[in-house]
């Protein structure tokens, strides 16, 4: 296919079929959680219809769910780009990283640094700054308000080569969409002798991963920003960890990937995890002719299919992303929040609307079937900089592949009709 295929992707999930007062619902929260497709409710209901059972045992059901486990494990790896022992699976971005900040704080001293930034989502933040308590030094990379970008020139100023122990950046900002050079705060890190911790949260829904160019040490996400359902991954880099001491029983396995995994995992979710990425790999294969320009060479199989997944799902979302912005843009009293245009970023679109609070504003939209967040999204630092908690923070709409430009008509009007209705 030449051109993304959006009704066949639209085919696939069923909550595009819910209507609101005779309007059918434009999903605008997927930074917030996407929708899912069939086959990953297929895959849930078939493994706890038919498969559910504990792991590693000796009958038909325990060995299926092994099956499904490490095909969830594989899937994934295949995501990232990464070996599938080096991807553990979680219940969310934030426990696993509160996890990995408990690991690595046990190979620091009082006195030793973190670098954190002012851009993060608080579950990247928030399991460093508790480390304060034990006499870890916490810095924190400036946000420049005025281009929602982090302050490079800070950055490489605070990471110092012998204190700093962890740099802790994001991928992509959730609230505004800001795409970060990740590449080089891993660099910085590394050159520190630091460990790098990346949340790609909100990036993973938006291009492809891959870890080994990053050059990361540790990435996060969660299944349920992508199609899955609601459990956290962790990329851990083979030959990061060899020391470290996660939280763990003694009965579970000792290796990675499953020393990261505490208790028994949400098994149903794992099967949707991995289906979900077999989706966006199926999305791949009917769109590589989009994607082949963009494809790196020498990628193979399932990598191969979800890197032209991704890159199809960008091609087609983000002219859409800047339609929207040249529409709002041109209505009174919007203002927009984000990089400048130049800049890397995701289909993710912030905005204010005077006369209206954020809460209001959602609310005007949801009565028209128009689903978007309101809020600071836990980014509330970003938030806090631009100076707008007490307005109720931005509106956001984030796209996804099953948006259309149809939806994206019916926001800009049912804006510009808020917009009239207080001028
Ligand atoms: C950028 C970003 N990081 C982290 C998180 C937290 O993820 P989880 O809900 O899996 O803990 C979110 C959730 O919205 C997010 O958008």
């Amino acid at each position: 296919m030449s051109h993304f295929d959006v009704a066949y992707v639209r085919s696939q999930f069923p909550a595009l079929r819910r209507v609101i007062d005779g309007r059918p619902v434009a999903y605008f929260d997927a930074p917030g959680g996407t929708q899912t497709p069939q086959r990953v409710l297929d895959a849930v209901t078939d493994y706890l219809v038919n498969h559910n059972s504990n792991t590693h045992g000796f009958f038909a059901a325990t060995e299926e769910t092994d099956a499904i486990l490490e095909h969830a494990h594989r899937a994934a790896a295949d995501f990232l780009g990464c070996d599938w022992t080096e991807v553990s699976y979680g219940a969310n971005m934030t426990t696993l990283n509160y996890l990995l900040s408990e690991a690595l704080v046990r190979e620091m001293e009082p006195g030793d640094e973190v670098v954190i930034t002012a851009l993060d989502h608080e579950a990247n933040r928030g399991p460093w700054l508790r480390l304060a308590e034990r006499g870890i030094v916490i810095r924190e990379v400036p946000v420049d308000a005025a281009t929602c970008t982090l302050d490079w020139e800070a950055f490489e100023s605070l990471v110092n080569p012998n204190r700093t122990k962890v740099v802790a950046v994001g991928y992509a900002s959730n609230a505004v969409g800001t795409v970060n050079d990740v590449a080089r705060a891993a660099k910085l890190a590394r050159e520190a002798g630091a460990w790098s911790v990346v949340d790609a949260v909100h990036y993973a829904l938006h291009g492809p991963i891959d870890v080994r160019a990053l050059g990361c040490d540790f990435l996060l996400c969660s299944a349920y920003k992508f199609f899955g359902p609601h459990v956290g991954l962790m990329y851990a880099r083979a030959g990061a960890t060899e020391h470290l001491e996660p939280l763990r029983l003694r009965t579970q396995e000792q290796r990675a990937p499953f020393i990261w995994e505490t208790g028994t995992l949400n098994h149903e979710g794992l099967a949707g995890a991995g289906a979900a990425i077999d989706f966006i790999a199926d999305l791949g294969e009917r769109h590589v002719a989009m994607a082949r320009d963009r494809l790196p060479a020498g990628l193979r199989g399932r990598r191969r299919a979800v890197v032209a997944g991704m890159l199809a799902a960008e091609a087609y979302e983000q002219p859409l992303a800047q339609w929207l912005r040249e529409q709002l843009a041109g209505i009174p009293g919007v203002t927009l929040y984000g990089p400048p245009e130049s800049s890397p970023r995701t289909s993710t679109v912030s905005f204010t609307l005077d006369g209206f609070t954020a809460e209001q504003a959602c609310r005007a939209l949801g009565a028209r079937g128009i689903f978007a967040w309101d809020g600071h999204f836990y980014a509330i630092r970003l938030v806090e900089a631009l100076g707008l908690i007490e307005r109720g923070g931005l509106i956001r709409v984030g796209l996804a592949p099953y948006n259309t430009a149809g939806e994206l008509e019916r926001l800009v009007e049912a804006t510009r009709d808020l917009s009239r209705s207080v001028r």
